[in-house]
């Protein structure tokens, strides 16, 4: 029986691995983790260590079967034949690249226990995200600590699943990408290893084999071209509300643009757009590429000006001032179907507000209380000025913030409604009721445009929908940079 192993039960490792072993009941997957906690997680019974749709079912239909998850790193990793690499790569925050540079210690620490504790040959697959020639780097500090003549091959495979949708991604990929070293009979050897575990279930015409190098940065572009979609449908959106256009669907019916990944928003979050953004800007600007590297900056610098220009329309809206007023935020986690708060858009927007001095009342469906307060209170690197932002203290935690498990309650007594994250049930809330609890005029603020602008108007709500033309009272109010 072949043996797979994987670095890192995260939110890659662990649904990937989940797949796998569902897809290839012969192979035995074992994802090992250095946190003891997360590796509990994922072996409890009752709540996995990451909230993803169908992956529950996934995970027991394998797990004892074909499926482990342990803290035994050293062991796994010995008697494995494949070994994934897919540990946090987050951006440097001292030192060489800070705030831009991708953070290698996770990856080369990996390596280096892989080195450590190999008795025979292994192939090693690189899941993480990492930047451009990475696989060389690691080649070399395999081949230096190699023991006993051990020989590793080096793959590039990187994921492109999403959070939320992560199982159907993984069920059905738009492609699966193997980069290797085709120039050599080994790295061909190696590469077809990897392809037929996943042509079990992938048809083969979706698996692209290349070189190493254009595996990695493939990746890096790909996160970067979708990410520079929503700045510049963001960037459209604040020409939208300031003309009364409407334009999203209209350019999304051309063919060559499509429909898809044009939902304007308050801003993109997640572990992965900002973070890839910046380590490309840093390695063009290594390879002496500053205007190649500006022009991708500016994707982030546009995401930073929409979730500033979201929070000064709130407070603009409410006549310049939200001192302690009540703001009930729906939503915290940085896209629906997740519980994950990674540069979520909120935590800025909760900020913001507080900064105002307002009172935040929110409501997730996946997000705990000591999420929201860890999130808060958390140091945040400034990407653009490299150095730590002031977090909010426990004490203004405590004062500015309250969860709440009910949307309604979240919003009774508030004198307006954000939203934050387009959760589903938000769709489907008795708006009348919620206006009916709270102040007047009651404001409602959509970053995500789930409702339905002229509904609320009916209702009685002063409403803006991102990148919707504003009503009359939005516009009697002063222009917000
Ligand atoms: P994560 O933080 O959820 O998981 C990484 C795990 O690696 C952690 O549990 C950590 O404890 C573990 N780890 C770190 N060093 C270790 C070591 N030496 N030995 C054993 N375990 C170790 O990260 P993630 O979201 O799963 O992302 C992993 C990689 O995949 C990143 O490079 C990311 O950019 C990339 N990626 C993420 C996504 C996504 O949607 N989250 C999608 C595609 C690619
Ligand atoms: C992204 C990539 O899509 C995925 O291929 C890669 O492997 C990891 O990074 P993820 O961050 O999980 O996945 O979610 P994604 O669906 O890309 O959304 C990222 C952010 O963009 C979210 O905050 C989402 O709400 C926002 N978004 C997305 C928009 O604001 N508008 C859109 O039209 C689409």
């Amino acid at each position: 029986m072949v043996k797979i192993c994987c670095i890192g039960a995260g939110y890659v490792g662990g649904p990937t691995m989940a797949v796998i072993a569902l897809k290839c009941p012969d192979i035995e997957v074992v994802v090992v983790d250095i946190s003891a906690p997360r590796i509990d997680g994922w072996n409890s019974s009752d709540r996995l260590p990451i909230y993803e749709p169908g992956l529950d079912d996934v995970v027991r239909r394998c797990r004892g079967r074909n499926l482990l998850f342990s803290t035994d790193v050293e062991r796994h990793v010995a008697e494995a034949g494949i070994v994934f690499v897919s540990v946090n790569t987050p951006t440097k925050t001292r030192g060489l690249g800070a705030g831009k540079a991708a953070d290698l210690t996770y990856w080369e620490s990996a390596a280096r226990i892989i080195a450590d504790v190999s008795r025979s040959d292994k192939i090693v697959v690189e899941k993480s995200t990492v930047p451009v020639k990475t696989a060389e780097a690691i080649e070399k500090i395999l081949a230096h600590n190699s023991k006993d003549g051990i020989r590793y091959q080096i793959l590039s495979n990187p994921e492109f699943l999403a959070e939320g949708t992560a199982v159907d991604d993984l069920f059905k990929p738009d492609r699966v990408l193997i980069g290797g070293r085709s120039e050599t009979p080994e790295g061909r050897a190696a590469v077809a290893a990897l392809k037929s575990v996943y042509a079990r279930w992938v048809p083969e015409d979706r698996i692209i084999t290349t070189n190493l190098w254009s595996a990695e940065l493939s990746k890096l572009a790909a996160n970067a071209f979708l990410a520079q979609r929503i700045s510049s449908v963001n960037a459209i959106s604040a020409l939208c509300e300031a003309t009364g256009a409407d334009v999203a669907n209209s350019i999304g019916k051309d063919s060559r643009i499509g429909p898809r990944f044009l939902s304007a928003s308050v801003g993109f979050g997640g572990s992965c757009f900002q973070k890839d953004i910046l380590n490309l800007v840093y390695i063009c600007e290594c390879y002496g590429l500053p205007e190649v590297a500006s022009y991708w900056r500016q994707v982030i610098r546009i995401n930073d000006y929409q979730k500033s220009r979201f929070v000064n329309r709130v407070v603009s809206s409410m006549f310049n001032t939200v001192a302690g007023k009540k703001v009930a935020v729906l939503g915290f986690a940085f896209k629906k179907d997740t519980g994950d708060t990674r540069e979520t858009p909120a935590i800025d927007v909760c900020k913001g507000l507080v900064g105002d001095k307002a009172v935040v009342s929110i409501y997730d469906p996946q997000v705990t209380e000591e999420q929201v307060q860890r999130d808060l209170a958390m140091n945040k690197f400034d990407w653009d000025h490299p150095r730590h932002l002031q977090p909010m203290s426990p004490s203004v935690v405590a004062r500015h913030v309250s969860v709440s498990w009910d949307a309604y309650e979240a919003a009774k007594g508030a004198h307006a409604v954000c939203i934050l994250t387009e959760w589903d049930e938000f769709r489907r809330l008795d708006y009348q009721r919620m206006y009916d609890a709270m102040h007047k005029p009651a404001f409602l603020f959509d970053g995500r445009n789930v409702v339905d602008p002229d509904r609320l108007r009916e209702i009685g709500f002063v409403v803006y929908s991102i990148g919707k033309p504003l009503d009359g009272w939005l516009k009697d109010m002063p222009a917000v940079a």
